[in-house]
């Protein structure tokens, strides 16, 4: 089996790896996988690549003898930006030799903010990008393509939504919702014009650290409500003169959220686990949510959250509070509230998950949902690694 995945370095694309190696750790050599991805840092692609496996592989495998799964592993190094993608003239020829089996595409640019960089970026990676590894697709020789979305391209739909619904007119919460649904648009042109074979897009709700295979929690990156919390320990920081997770401190910020909505939260490990196993069952759909059944209530999750940092908020609010200090000016329109409120002042997203579900064979396990001890577990792997902050 020849698997190629984009975005190898990323939260979803190595736990996709790690997944392929475990499936396979008994017959390794049926197993080869095209790792897409970037130097970074000094670091060439492979030795990010091994790291990340020694580092984080090591323990979704169960060994730290990482060097038999690594051997099936072959770098390419690209640039998403880049006209022609900047694969060199080898790694090009030996793709096109090469007949790949599923072609996952995960990389993209997961930024919610919204400036003029911002959106350029979100355009030459997401949408530019996305057409570029179509493109490259059609002149390779590839049984499927697998193009990662996410469930809020829907934009500001609410209620029941349809894993395939496609409206512009919607309006989203931020420019990265719009540049998915756009390469979503390009996938499926290329695919209705013969240029793709097989495809099909997957819709992830918002991805957390592991809570299927080891280490309990486990990410490579804070993001999102990591992010967000991360916001308040640092304002907590500043004000006891030191970053103490073992003590109180209030931050006065009336932070406001939807007490009837959740948070939809599915674990890396598990989108994972089910992508793949959508991709091998052989069906001819070609939308699935990849989301948990159920969502996170904000009314459990956000309390939790802020009582696990030890940070003391004035009473929740269910609407942005009229009259904002300078502190909540600085939640509300410069940072974390900015990109994070119109999550968390929705009302209920009922993702159906119809078509992953049926797609999924009897005892394969179930989505863990996020509820009051499974975000522990994901707030004290965070919390082990100061949410991210240095
Ligand atoms: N995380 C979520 O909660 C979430 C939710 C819904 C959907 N999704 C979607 O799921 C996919 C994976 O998300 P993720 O959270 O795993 O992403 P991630 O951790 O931010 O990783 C993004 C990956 O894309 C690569 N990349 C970014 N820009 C690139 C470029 N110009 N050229 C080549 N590679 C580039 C990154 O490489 P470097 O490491 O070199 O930067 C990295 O490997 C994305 O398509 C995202 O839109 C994510």
């Amino acid at each position: 089996m020849v698997v190629a995945i984009t975005g190898i370095t990323g939260l979803l694309g190595r736990n996709i790896l790690f997944e392929l190696l475990r499936q396979h750790r008994q017959r390794l050599q049926e197993l080869k996988v095209f790792a897409f991805g970037k130097a970074q840092g000094g670091k060439s692609l492979q030795a990010r690549i091994l790291d990340m496996m020694r580092e984080d592989g090591a323990y979704y495998l169960g060994t730290a003898d990482i060097s038999p799964f690594a051997d099936r592993v072959t770098a390419i190094g690209w640039q998403l930006e880049e006209e022609g993608l900047g694969i060199s003239s080898e790694d090009m020829e030996m793709l096109r030799r090469t007949p790949i089996g599923l072609f996952i595409h995960a990389a993209a640019t997961v930024d919610f903010r919204d400036s003029p960089n911002v959106r350029d970026a979100l355009q030459r990676v997401n949408v530019t990008g996305t057409a570029r590894v179509a493109a490259l697709c059609e002149k390779l020789q590839i049984g499927q393509f697998a193009f990662i979305s996410t469930a809020y391209a829907c934009g500001m739909e609410e209620g029941v939504i349809l894993p395939g619904t496609t409206n512009f007119e919607a309006g989203f919460r931020n420019p990265y919702e719009r540049s998915k649904l756009e390469a979503e648009v390009l996938v499926r042109e290329f695919w209705s014009k013969g240029k793709l074979p097989q495809i099909k897009i997957f819709r992830p709700s918002t991805i957390c650290g592991r809570l299927l295979e080891p280490l309990p929690g486990q990410t490579n990156k804070f993001d999102i409500f990591y992010a967000w919390l991360a916001f308040f320990l640092r304002l907590k920081a500043k004000k006891l003169g030191h970053p103490g997770y073992g003590e109180f401190a209030d931050i006065d910020i009336r932070v406001c959220f939807n007490p009837n909505g959740g948070l939809n939260i599915i674990p890396a490990d598990y989108a994972a686990k089910a992508l793949l196993e959508v991709c091998r069952s052989g069906t001819a759909e070609q939308d699935f949510h990849l989301v948990s059944p159920k969502e996170s209530p904000n009314q459990m999750g956000i309390p939790l959250m802020f009582d696990f940092i030890k940070v003391a908020l004035p009473p929740f609010q269910d609407s942005v509070p009229e009259q904002l200090s300078p502190l909540e000016r600085l939640y509300y329109e410069k940072s974390v509230g900015r990109i994070y409120t119109p999550y968390i002042t929705s009302n209920t997203m009922d993702f159906r998950v119809d078509s992953l579900l049926g797609n999924l064979p009897e005892g394969f396990p179930e989505c863990p949902f996020v509820g009051p001890s499974q975000f522990v577990t994901l707030l004290e792997f965070a919390r082990k690694h100061n949410f991210g902050i240095s």
